[in-house]
């Protein structure tokens, strides 16, 4: 390797290396000129004397700007004032770039210019550390998984079935097939691919057109989707539970320098122990009423309902047995209360809200032929779905986990456009 990185100098006190990165911020005093170097992996302090590096680069420094490209090279001083512990004392840097007029400067700018500005924004502190705790959450999952011995099977993208409601459909031409939709889920496979092989899970986008505009929807966003043969909708739960305690611990244990520059409380996550809250959609509905909310029995849980709900809570509450009609075609019917299907939704504390969605999954033909109809479904469409109901068909269940819900209550954000790298929201395509 012909340069080294900021997270490794520790390894290198005394000796000289060489990094490579942009610069992330510039001081001098005459004599002495000070730059700030990033290179993905931390922020160095280099620090450049005259009469120590050749006058033509110490000269050079008079170039630089903000978020220019540069290789710097020196040795790694120990320093406790240093903000990463270490400086660098430079005996030479090369220029490989220079930026001109870099928009995003130290003073506050509004979201959305930031995010007009999302490809040159990623490289700040704050989308930069929100994103490292997004890749740690999408390693415990894939380790959870793993470790647990359910198997990986990629689902379509593009589908010839409505996969949870037919009002956020993306559709488009399929060749000369006709209409395609892109996936609002991959349960539906994982369903078929259950009887090969008992637990599976698949991780990719799913879209919906949502048009409403909120802190918590996105028009594409990541869902991590289990599914399980022989599982209730308590031993679903059970699942759910297990997963994101083992997230929420991965998580304090990898990010603690994440947290922090985020400002995040993590008090609140060190809460999160078993056993969770269980209440059920009727217990839901009195406490909401009594906490002054206007819903009525047999609708949904709007946002501000969850909010109020999850206050009530220190830790994740599950919300099951919803009213049928509030929920997908999918789900299994409660053998005792016909109105009601056996479900359950994951709220994240502090006021987050839903950040799973799962069920127990109508394994019987009849019923489910009868519900497709019910929600004006094509029934060919669904032939293959229906026939894993005629051979060997099984109690099972599964859940679908948001990534982005689930990295914004994390992070403690206010709003899910930070969760993803390049956010798709009603009015946004760009960048
Ligand atoms: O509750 P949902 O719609 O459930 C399903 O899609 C099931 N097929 C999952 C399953 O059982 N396999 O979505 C699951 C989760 C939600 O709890 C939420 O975290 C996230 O996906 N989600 C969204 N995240 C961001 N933007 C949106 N528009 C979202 N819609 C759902
Ligand atoms: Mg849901």
């Amino acid at each position: 390797m012909k340069f080294n990185y900021i997270e490794d100098v520790s390894k290198f006190e005394g000796q000289k290396i060489t990094i490579r990165g942009w610069l992330y911020n510039q001081s001098s005093k005459g004599k002495i000129h000070f730059l700030w170097v990033r290179d993905g992996t931390g922020i160095i302090q280099g620090v450049m004397v005259k009469g120590e590096v050749d006058d033509l680069v110490f000269g050079l420094y008079d170039q630089l700007t903000q978020e220019s490209s540069i290789e710097v090279t020196g040795t790694v001083r120990k320093d406790q004032r240093a903000p990463g512990g270490y400086e660098l004392t430079l005996s030479d840097m090369k220029i490989i770039q220079i930026a001109q007029d870099y928009p995003i400067t130290p003073k506050p700018h509004g979201s959305t210019f930031l995010f007009d500005h999302r490809h040159l924004y990623l490289r700040s502190k704050r989308p930069h550390a929100i994103l490292k705790v997004r890749n740690e959450i999408i390693w415990a999952i894939r380790s959870y998984f793993y470790q647990n011995h359910f198997v990986l099977i990629d689902s379509p993208i593009l589908t010839g079935a409505v996969g949870e409601t037919a009002s956020t459909l993306f559709e488009t031409q399929y060749l000369d097939e006709g209409k395609a939709y892109l996936a609002q889920t991959g349960q539906l496979y994982l369903e078929a691919a259950i009887a090969s092989f008992g637990k599976v899970y698949c991780f990719g986008p799913t879209f919906r057109a949502e048009k409403s505009k909120t802190r918590r929807h996105l028009t594409e966003f990541w869902m991590i989707e289990a599914e399980e043969a022989f599982y209730n909708n308590e031993d679903n739960m059970d699942l759910q539970e297990d997963f994101l305690i083992y997230i929420v611990n991965w998580v304090l244990e990898k990010c603690q320098n994440e947290f922090k520059e985020l400002e995040r409380d993590i008090s609140a996550l060190e809460k999160i122990k078993k056993p969770f809250p269980r209440i059920s959609y009727d217990e839901a509905v009195e406490r909401l009423q009594k906490a002054g909310s206007e819903i009525q029995w047999g609708s949904d849980l709007g946002g501000t309902d969850e909010t109020i709900l999850t206050k009530m809570f220190e830790k994740p509450v599950f919300v099951y047995n919803y009213p049928k009609a509030c929920k997908a075609f999918y789900m299994k019917p409660h053998p005792d209360r016909k109105e009601l299907v056996l479900c359950a939704d994951l709220l994240a504390p502090e006021g987050y809200g839903e950040i799973i969605g799962g069920s127990e999954r109508n394994d019987d033909y009849d019923s489910l032929v009868l519900r497709i109809k019910e929600e004006n479904l094509p029934l060919d469409a669904y032939k293959w779905y229906l026939e894993l109901r005629k051979y060997g068909s099984v109690p099972h269940s599964g859940f679908g986990l948001g990534v982005e819900r689930t990295v914004t209550w994390i992070c403690g954000l206010s709003h899910i456009r930070e969760a993803i790298p390049f956010p798709r929201t009603i009015y946004r395509l760009y960048p």
